[in-house]
């Protein structure tokens, strides 16, 4: 289940126009930052429920929020569950292969910082870092 479109939702325009931007030169991974309580989460679900996202993503747009998630095992656990898939000991490498294998799909993860370790990733990944003022 999506979260609702945020029913009030001002300014931001520019903001949005960047993530569309992103989107229409191909598969965008996107940082939003900012301090607590200044409109990432609100920023994220517009973007979800923009026609321009639907068009491209359908039914594969997903919202996780990952506050629970202390790791990057129970963060795996907490995505699977999203997609559908059966719960299991590490569901790592079986949510990597669902994005790999399967169709285009957004994932929002929301309240990534308590796991968010790029440096201990390995993985030479893109982001564009969208910062909120
Ligand atoms: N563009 C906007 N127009 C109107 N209200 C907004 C806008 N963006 C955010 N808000 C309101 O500001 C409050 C904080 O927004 P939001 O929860 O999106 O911030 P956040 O950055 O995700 O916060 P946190 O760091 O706590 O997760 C909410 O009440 C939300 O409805
Ligand atoms: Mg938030």
């Amino acid at each position: 289940m999506l979260p609702a479109e945020p029913k009030i939702f001002h300014g931001r325009e520019s903001e949005v126009a960047d993530i569309l931007k992103q989107f229409s030169q191909g598969t965008p991974r996107i940082a939003i930052l900012c301090a607590g309580d200044m409109g990432k989460t609100s920023l994220a679900g517009t973007v979800l429920h923009h026609e321009e996202i639907i068009t491209r993503y359908q039914g594969n747009r997903f919202f996780v929020a990952c506050d629970t998630a202390s790791s990057k095992v129970e963060l795996a656990g907490l995505i699977g569950a999203h997609l559908g898939i059966k719960p299991a000991k590490d569901l790592t490498r079986t949510v990597l292969r669902h994005f790999s294998d399967g169709p285009p799909t957004l994932l929002t993860l929301d309240n990534l910082e308590t796991v968010w370790e790029p440096v201990d990733t390995g993985w030479e990944i893109q982001i564009f870092h969208l910062n909120l003022r």
